[in-house]
């Protein structure tokens, strides 16, 4: 079969949570469980720097189209190493980066200094534009097309209305997934009148989310199959308030509104091959973790090389929780407690940004605070912890934990979404008893008693290290939507 898989973000070349991940790893994962060898291709925008990155070659354009906002140029970069850059398939899928006028060579992916740029319904429509330009001059005509949160919403609407023209784009199967149903990608509604789409798909059980415009919904409404990436999520957006206003229309979308748990690439994410860590590891040999951790203990200047060292590596908004646990740490260490080290590395929320940093001020050998995007200090920090610190809200999947617990990290979370899912309170983690302040000061309490009673604590470790959370388990899933086959009642977990 052929695959068109659409992404705004593919590691390594732009990441700026998961779904950098997701994209670098389900597309090959992908191929190489396709039966006849498949034809699987992936879109994603251009980024800053395409034009002369060394992995990058030019292949197409400059190619003009119409846009509602006039005519626009395209170009195309191919990356030259699939292996390099698409996962770990010799023969990876093919990966091109469609660079459209100056729409996406900036700073950020979305936006810059926590503000979304002012033109992101332009980018996102006119790349969704750009796809069918670049899929009409390479002459490939996908079984499926896969699409992947707000930003490749337009595409669907865009090729029911493009079917009514040119029949052969009407085979094309659809599948959406949803990876953070916060995030609905809302315009002003003024814009649908420029996207040239009937009035009929203007309405709520359309493109409209309560007077707005929302690219979301178009990958909703207008594909064949939604997906999002966990089996408890998908339970919890049927309603609200995790169904951010949407669960109506997910409700609508009835077996065609399906859960299926992420995997990781075990092979980017492997303690005994990872480049960015001090020293390789494995299950069978925890030497080179200890090592690890030391490393740790030093940059995080952290006074005792005794107490446990928590880590969390995490975007910093509501999502995550980070306001419950700085509250719950400051707590903690203020009173006379059983001692930890923690380190944190994130980015986002200026505000909790700022209070992280007053944390580490007043807890200096005690807190280590990190703000930034940094992917080699993240794999250490995977890497060198014992424990690894996730209280979300609420989690559609997260990759996160799942990375801590191949490095033979603990997770200590909030089961939640896909966390509910891939972490085992009492056997591989803990769970928090609340969402709460309580809830942290709880569950750190819990882990740090685990941490004295070392026999049982290797037998957490070795369980994380254990579980198997690779894609290759998963990708037959996607496989049987692709195909159209669903299954019979989808498993409802409590
Ligand atoms: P989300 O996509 O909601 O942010 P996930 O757990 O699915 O959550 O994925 C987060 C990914 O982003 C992980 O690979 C994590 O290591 C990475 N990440 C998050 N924040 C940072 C950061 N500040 N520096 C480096 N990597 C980060
Ligand atoms: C989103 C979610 C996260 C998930 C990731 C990849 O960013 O917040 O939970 O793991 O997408 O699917």
């Amino acid at each position: 079969g052929s695959l068109l898989f659409l992404t705004s973000e593919i590691s390594p070349f732009m990441k700026t949570g998961g779904l950098g991940d997701y994209s670098q790893a389900l597309p090959p994962a992908l191929l190489r469980s396709m039966a006849d060898g498949g034809d699987v291709r992936i879109f994603c925008p251009g980024f800053l720097g395409a034009e002369t990155d060394p992995r990058l070659t030019p292949v197409g354009g400059p190619l003009t189209f119409e846009t509602p906002w006039g005519e626009k140029t395209l170009r195309v970069f191919r990356a030259a190493d699939q292996k390099e850059s698409a996962g770990s398939c010799p023969s990876g899928p093919i990966l091109d980066f469609l660079l459209v006028d100056d729409l996406f060579d900036r700073k950020g992916l979305y936006g810059e200094a926590g503000q979304d740029y002012p033109d992101n319904f332009i980018r996102y429509f006119s790349w969704s534009l750009a796809v069918f330009v670049w899929m009409g001059e390479t002459g490939f005509l996908p079984d499926v097309v896969h699409g992947n949160d707000w930003q490749t919403g337009m595409f669907f609407p865009l090729l029911r209305l493009k079917s009514i023209e040119d029949s052969s784009l009407s085979s094309i199967r659809t599948v959406f997934t949803i990876h953070n149903l916060a995030f609905k990608g809302l315009f002003p509604f003024d814009l649908f009148f420029l996207t040239g789409f009937p009035a009929s798909w203007g309405g709520f059980d359309g493109l409209e989310y309560y007077g707005d415009l929302s690219m979301i919904k178009g990958g909703i409404v207008f594909s064949d199959y939604v997906t999002t990436v966990s089996p408890t999520y998908r339970n919890e957006v049927l309603s609200e308030p995790l169904g951010a206003g949407l669960s109506g229309a997910l409700k609508y979308r009835g077996e065609r509104f399906l859960g299926v748990l992420n995997g990781i690439d075990d092979d980017v994410w492997n303690p005994l091959t990872d480049p960015m860590i001090e020293h390789p590891f494995s299950r069978t040999d925890l030497s080179g973790k200890e090592i690890n951790r030391h490393s740790l203990i030093r940059k995080g200047n952290f006074s005792s090389a005794d107490a446990p060292v928590i880590g969390c590596v995490t975007r910093m908004t509501s999502q995550k929780g980070i306001d419950l646990l700085l509250l719950a740490l400051d707590q903690w260490l203020s009173g006379q407690a059983k001692p930890f080290s923690f380190f944190l590395l994130g980015t986002g929320d200026p505000v909790l940004e700022k209070k992280a940093l007053e944390l580490e001020a007043k807890y200096r050998g005690k807190v280590h605070v990190v703000i930034g995007f940094d992917e080699g200090l993240s794999h250490q920090i995977y890497a060198g912890s014992d424990f690894f610190m996730m209280p979300s809200r609420y989690e559609p999947c997260g990759l996160a934990q799942m990375y801590a617990m191949r490095y033979g990290t603990i997770p200590l979370v909030f089961p939640t979404g896909g966390l509910r899912d891939t972490v085992s309170d009492g056997v591989d983690g803990l769970w928090m008893s609340s969402l709460s302040e309580e809830g942290v000061i709880d569950v750190l309490d819990r882990a740090l008693d685990l941490y004295q009673d070392k026999k049982t604590f290797f037998s957490y470790r070795s369980h994380s290290m254990d579980k198997q959370n690779g894609w290759e388990e998963r990708t037959g899933e996607y496989l049987r939507i692709y195909a159209g086959v669903l299954p019979s009642a989808p498993e409802i977990r409590q």
